[in-house]
């Protein structure tokens, strides 16, 4: 038997989270009930009956809380508060009550690798000596050379540029010392050797769940504890490529102390009724080390980067599907699978064709109809995988990514520290659009939104696609309904079907219960029109184009399916 004919039998129970389909709203663009431009919570609870008519099963929310914005949110300066300009905790319970009577549930966004500097424990650090309990929670050491005028190491920030500023007192003293800021230098990483900092993370994952938030996504849950004796990296030994990313055996990600901190989590969560769920952004470098994380005290699940990562490619999804499987198999964990969030490049784009046959990663003219035929596919396969499932907001409209934003609105921390030699992740965040005449397209009642959206954007409005059959919004809620009506999908096992045509991947999901009926789950990433083997039937459940036919010949009906599309058939 080779791994691919291995029969996916993660499931431990029924729980929900093991097969959901988790929607991620990212707050600021989502919806703006107040029309300042900025898209809020009470945004996100009128537009709940939408996410329940899409048929989803869960919401992630990216974080409201208390925050200058310097990073969209993930810059936290109150972790038990709402930011004014997104609502306020009465807001936040009734969008948790609301999606709850719609027997959503509702996942928020931690961020414990570092604060905003505006956070309370940073400004004691400001206003205290060298050496003080406020300085203990934070990585804060002295500078090296005459001075102290070099940085602690050679650490460079994810968001380009060092990893470390000199502090500077809130009297404007310059001191000896430097804080780490893996991110931007708003965000100073968090000492996690540091009791007190355990005990106030579990404290903060206390107060939501006390209120009825059903889990968390972890942010940089990779990057908590670093190697105690903070050496220099070799940037030099990894590609440039993956500076800014997964560098594996960075001194600062992926350390085997990690995994303590999420032990103790998992106490808490497990504390609740029903228990509470986490998922971890959690880049390691082999799909090994990722499952490392969902051992059963620790992360129910992660996202998976390496899915993300593999492209518009069929040898790299089919290997990145198998070590997925594989790996948290071993530890009983169910996979998931992601294509877009708030900070890639979104699929529609993407998976575009390019000259070098490798994905769009970064702004370039691509052939923008190619790019969504291939995302509605891939989405259409994804969907047909084991596991849990995570959805963008505005994918399910076919929104491309903005390459064309002026440089004076963006906003993303990469494109300033990059001094606009990296345009950053706005792209991405463009506010969607909910009507197609309407000012901001509906994202508020008036005209503003904090980032400038396309005109084109008018034809990919909500209202638009709502009842055409062919619009990519009509394909999602297909797709989410057909998933949940087949036994086969989501929980079930997993085979490969060896006798797919040049260019075809295919798998057969079944229920665990012998001589059920299963789904066939197929993609034709190849650019030639094939037919499928007479042997998977003819009966068609989902096609992500219209480009697909069945036809009669001798040896009976089979299917034949376009160019870069995929289909599910009952078999
Ligand atoms: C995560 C978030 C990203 C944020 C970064 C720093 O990668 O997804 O948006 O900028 O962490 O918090």
């Amino acid at each position: 038997m080779n791994a691919t004919d291995r029969v996916c039998a993660y499931r431990r129970d029924r729980d929900w989270w093991q097969d959901a389909v988790v929607y991620q709203v990212y707050p600021r663009s989502f919806a703006d009930s107040d029309g300042d431009g900025i898209g809020d919570l009470p945004g996100i609870l009128d537009r709940l009956d939408y996410l329940v008519d899409l048929g989803i099963d869960a919401v992630w929310i990216s974080p409201f809380y208390t925050s200058p914005l310097h990073d969209g949110g993930y810059d936290v300066a109150d972790y038990r508060d709402v930011d004014e300009r997104l609502g306020t905790l009465a807001d936040i319970d009734s969008l948790i009550a609301g999606a709850h009577e719609r027997g959503l549930r509702v996942i928020m966004d931690i961020v414990p690798n570092h604060t905003s500097s505006e956070h309370r424990w940073f400004r004691e650090v400001l206003e205290s000596e060298p050496g003080s309990p406020a300085w203990a929670r934070y990585l804060i050491r002295p500078g090296k050379g005459a001075d102290h005028r070099e940085p602690p190491n050679n650490w460079r920030s994810v968001f380009h540029g060092p990893g470390w500023s000199r502090l500077v007192l809130a009297d404007g003293t310059q001191t000896d010392y430097w804080y780490l800021h893996l991110f931007d230098d708003t965000q100073p990483d968090l000492d996690w050797t540091n009791p007190e900092v355990r005990a106030e993370f579990r404290d903060t994952l206390r107060f939501w769940f006390d209120r009825g938030v059903d889990g968390f996504r972890i942010d940089v849950a990779h990057g908590l504890v670093k190697d105690p004796d903070l050496p220099d990296m070799d940037y030099d030994a990894i590609p440039e490529s993956e500076i800014l990313g997964v560098a594996p055996h960075a001194p600062y990600w992926d350390q085997d102390g990690v995994h303590e901190i999420y032990r103790e989590w998992r106490e808490v969560a497990d504390q609740y009724e029903p228990p509470r769920i986490f998922c971890g952004e959690t880049w390691a470098p082999t799909a090994e080390r990722l499952a490392l994380y969902q051992r059963p005290d620790e992360l129910h699940t992660s996202f998976n980067f390496d899915y993300l990562a593999a492209g518009w490619n069929l040898d790299r999804m089919r290997r990145s599907i198998d070590a997925t499987v594989e790996n948290h198999l071993k530890v009983g964990a169910p996979p998931t699978w992601v294509l877009s969030n708030h900070d890639v490049i979104r699929h529609a784009t993407r998976f575009a064709p390019t000259p070098d046959g490798k994905a769009v990663t970064k702004p370039m003219v691509v052939d923008a109809a190619r790019g969504l035929r291939r995302a509605r596919a891939a989405t259409v396969f994804m969907l047909g995988l084991p596991g849990s499932a995570y959805l963008y907001q505005g994918e399910e409209l076919g929104l491309p990514e903005v390459f064309d934003l002026p440089d004076d609105a963006r906003q993303d921390p990469v494109w300033i520290r990059s001094k606009g030699t990296d345009t950053g992740r706005d792209g991405c965040r463009v506010p969607i659009p909910w009507q197609g005449t309407a000012p901001s397209y509906g994202f508020g009642p008036g005209p503003d939104t904090w980032l400038p959206q396309p005109e084109s954007w008018a034809e990919l409005a909500v209202d638009v696609q709502d009842d055409v059959e062919s619009s990519t919004l009509s394909l999602y809620r297909r797709a989410l309904e057909r998933r949940h009506a087949e036994d086969a999908l989501g929980q079930g096992p997993m085979a490969w079907l060896d006798d797919a045509p040049d260019g075809v991947l295919a798998l057969r999901r079944s229920t665990e219960e012998d001589g059920r009926p299963g789904v066939l789950v197929v993609i034709n990433m190849s650019a030639e029109l094939v037919h499928l083997p007479p042997s998977w039937g003819d009966d068609l459940l989902l096609e992500s184009s219209d480009d697909v036919a069945v036809v009669n010949t001798d040896d009976g009906p089979h299917v034949v399916i376009g160019a870069e599309t995929a289909v599910w058939l009952r078999g």
